[in-house]
């Protein structure tokens, strides 16, 4: 099945889903946020695996939904404290609304993604359940992780990675080790699809911390709003590593408040292309994807097969938002 083909099975199971509900304060951001598009790659990852490994696709689509709507949870309350103004090129909910309303409609998306799970019966619910719930936590304690590195320069690259794999690359991999349960794949082949999703995850946040600075479509978000917000990415870190003693002092006071301050957006720019970090970075994204792509070797499915995930791991590498 083509990619495309995925995707628009998955948009008619969630419009199918989505139904008004009162009370219209606590449901409407989240049809709102749900709505405004998105790339749904985790969905699609989510019906990919279930088809690699024989499942009908169709089973999956509950799985791949509470993914999504987890996804989206996870991004309301990500805006709230990354203060960011614009999620796909629209108002962020607490910004449409307000900061209670994310917090609640955020609650709320959550808990429906989890009782989505509830139509998996017996040894499948089990294990979907659990995965959920675990991977749950990883993303808030990589969330916390990325909130505390905003106020230290404590932080080395591995930290740093640690972090990413925690907050953005465990959902990566569940969403297409939900679709190897459902399909029943066997125990290596979600552990290996699963790792799999752990260093593409991994390629697809710096990606993500690259895009915030060097999108040249528009990305949807705020440009630069990891500079304004003081936050740790890879771009800085390895800037900090490689900067001589004057501009490791400036990079250092440009990240030491978040107070306004003029030229700190240009001036931390040019001292990342000063010291090549573009150039770095992707061949971090290309070093985390060809590990990603290693890990299919030992499927248990066909060439062909693993040849859809190998182009995938290289589409994915080419997003420009
Ligand atoms: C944004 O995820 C959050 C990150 C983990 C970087 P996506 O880039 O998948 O966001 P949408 O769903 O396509 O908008
Ligand atoms: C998002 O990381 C990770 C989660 C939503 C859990 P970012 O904060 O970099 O994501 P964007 O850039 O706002 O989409
Ligand atoms: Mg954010
Ligand atoms: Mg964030
Ligand atoms: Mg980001």
């Amino acid at each position: 099945m083509e990619l495309e083909s995925y995707k628009k099975l998955f948009l008619g199971h969630l419009s199918e889903k989505i139904e008004v509900k009162q009370p219209v304060n606590l449901y409407e951001p989240i049809y709102y946020i749900l709505n405004i598009g998105g790339k749904r790659l985790r969905p699609v990852m989510c019906l990919l695996s279930c088809d690699i490994f024989g499942g009908k696709v169709e089973t999956a689509l509950d799985a791949a939904l509470a993914i999504e709507m987890f996804h989206n949870f996870s991004l309301i309350h990500d805006d709230i404290m990354d203060a960011a103004p614009l999620r796909r090129g629209n108002v962020t909910v607490h910004n449409k609304w307000n900061l209670n309303t994310g917090i609640l409609s955020g609650d709320a998306l959550l808990v429906w993604a989890q009782q989505l799970l509830e139509s998996y019966e017996g040894k499948t619910y089990k294990a979907l359940n659990t995965l959920f719930t675990k991977t749950a936590l990883e993303v808030c304690e990589g969330q916390q992780y990325d909130f505390d590195f905003e106020t230290t320069f404590n932080v080395d690259v591995n930290q740093y990675v640690a972090m990413i794999t925690q907050k953005t690359a465990v959902l990566v991999a569940a969403s297409l080790k939900f679709g190897a349960i459902i399909a029943n794949a066997s125990e290596e082949d979600a552990q290996n699809v699963y790792d799999y999703g752990l260093n593409l995850g991994i390629a697809f946040q710096l990606q993500d911390d690259y895009l915030d600075i060097y999108a040249e479509e528009d990305f949807g978000k705020q440009k630069a709003g990891d500079i304004i917000e003081n936050k740790k990415t890879f771009l800085f870190l390895k800037a900090l590593e490689l900067a001589n003693e004057e501009d490791r002092e400036k990079l250092i006071q440009f990240y030491s408040s978040k107070e306004y301050s003029e030229g700190k957006i240009e001036s931390v720019i040019t001292l990342f292309d000063m010291y090549k970090i573009p150039l770095l970075i992707e061949l971090e994204i290309q070093k985390y994807t060809a590990m990603a792509i290693q890990n299919i070797e030992n499927l248990t499915v066909s060439q062909y097969k693993k040849s859809s995930l190998v182009s995938f791991a290289n589409r994915l590498m080419e997003r420009k938002i």
